[in-house]
């Protein structure tokens, strides 16, 4: 049985300091480190999901995102149960073993069921080949329930930052915006028996380092199965905007992402860690930089076209290129030239969880 290895010495000063350290040979280090071992404790390999942005109808107001509610510049679309049908035929057609429905967070009764119902019809037209993630936002426990009950197996709820004074100057103070409902729900979300994921974003406004080493923390002792993070890009019509004269550069926050990534690897070494969209808003390679730096999963987008610009969280997230054909082709690319592959037809699941849940025949698979 593999060993959870934990590097037990990672703590705030140490974290903190990596985290300030900017020596370019000790940085290439530290992201080769981190990807001998995801190699080691992942697998060679670059775990594929296509993502679908269901809607970006939002009851919630963060300070920081495009699709806020308050946002009247944002064109509001929801895909139809179809279009939501041709995507994941879209994912099996690339052989990509693996979805995730993303929405903007809505908790009325026909969201939930259609959701579920959504989750129902693709198990059974993929006949079970397709896996399902759900990044959803706060939902009760019920819904969780629900839905986990229909065939999604994992889900991601992103704590955006640990800290609860930083998360309050991050989102209005009202009951929609609750730290702790967050953390509960993100409890709930583990406790109905989903690989759980979270994670934060990294470079905004009044973030400290000490923040971020407090977050790979929380990440840690929250003992999470999968983490997306990536650099804040600022969204023009949002409050957040005002702020952003003090921060760091755009290439800064990309460096302290990556660095950010291949210390969780190390602390965490065989959860799944995401090459997450943001950091392409940085560098075009950015999400492939990633994947060298201990990040081990892709996700093409496989929102219709159409609406594909609608679901806009920040400045630039969608480029024209991502076209799941061609993203694919030159994350292969990239991949072998680190000895990784891509994974094709597999749900890649995290083995952190198999192993937390004692699944051990399905880690030796
Ligand atoms: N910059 C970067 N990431 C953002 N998100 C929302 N707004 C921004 C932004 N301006 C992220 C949040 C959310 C995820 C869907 O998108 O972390 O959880």
């Amino acid at each position: 049985m593999e060993k959870e290895t934990y590097i037990s010495d990672f703590n705030r000063d140490s974290i903190h300091t990596i985290l300030l350290n900017n020596k370019e040979d000790e940085i290439e280090e530290l992201f080769k480190m981190a990807l001998n071992t995801r190699q080691e404790h992942c697998g060679s390999y670059i775990n594929l999901r296509g993502i679908i942005e269901y809607s970006n109808i939002c009851k919630k107001d963060c300070y920081y995102c495009g699709i806020r509610k308050d946002n009247g510049y944002v064109k509001r679309y929801q895909l139809t149960e179809d279009e939501v049908i041709a995507s994941a035929y879209q994912a099996l057609e690339n052989g990509l073993g693996s979805i995730v429905i993303q929405s903007g967070e809505q908790s009325s009764k026909e969201f939930i069921l259609t959701i579920d119902r959504l989750i129902q019809k693709i198990k059974k037209l993929s006949n079970n080949k397709l896996g399902i993630t759900l990044s959803c936002g706060e939902q009760s426990e019920e819904t969780y329930r629900r839905w986990f009950e229909s065939g999604a197996h994992r889900y991601l709820l992103r704590i955006e930052t640990s800290n609860e004074a930083l998360y309050k100057k991050l989102h209005p103070d009202n009951l929609h915006h609750s730290y702790f409902a967050r953390k509960n729900a993100l409890e709930a979300i583990k406790k109905t028996g989903y690989q759980t994921g979270s994670g934060v974003m990294i470079g905004v406004p009044f973030q400290t380092p000490e923040h971020l080493a407090e977050d790979l923390l929380f990440l840690r002792d929250f003992d999470v199965d999968m983490v997306g993070m990536g650099p804040y890009v600022e969204e023009q019509n949002t409050p957040l905007y005002l702020y952003s004269a003090g921060l760091p550069s755009l290439q800064q926050r990309f460096v302290l992402s990556m660095k950010m990534i291949a210390l969780l690897r190390l602390m965490m070494p065989n959860i799944n860690i995401a090459a997450s969209t943001a950091l392409d808003a940085v560098n075009k390679e950015g999400r492939f930089e990633a994947l060298k730096a201990g990040a081990n999963v892709l996700m093409p987008n496989l929102t219709p076209a159409k609406h594909m610009q609608n679901y806009s969280l920040y400045n630039g997230k969608t480029r024209l290129s991502d076209n799941c054909q061609s993203l694919l082709n030159e994350a292969a690319r990239f991949a072998s030239s680190a000895g990784d592959k891509l994974r094709f037809n597999q749900w890649g699941d995290s083995r952190h969880y198999l192993l937390r849940t004692n699944k051990h025949e399905e880690v030796l698979k």
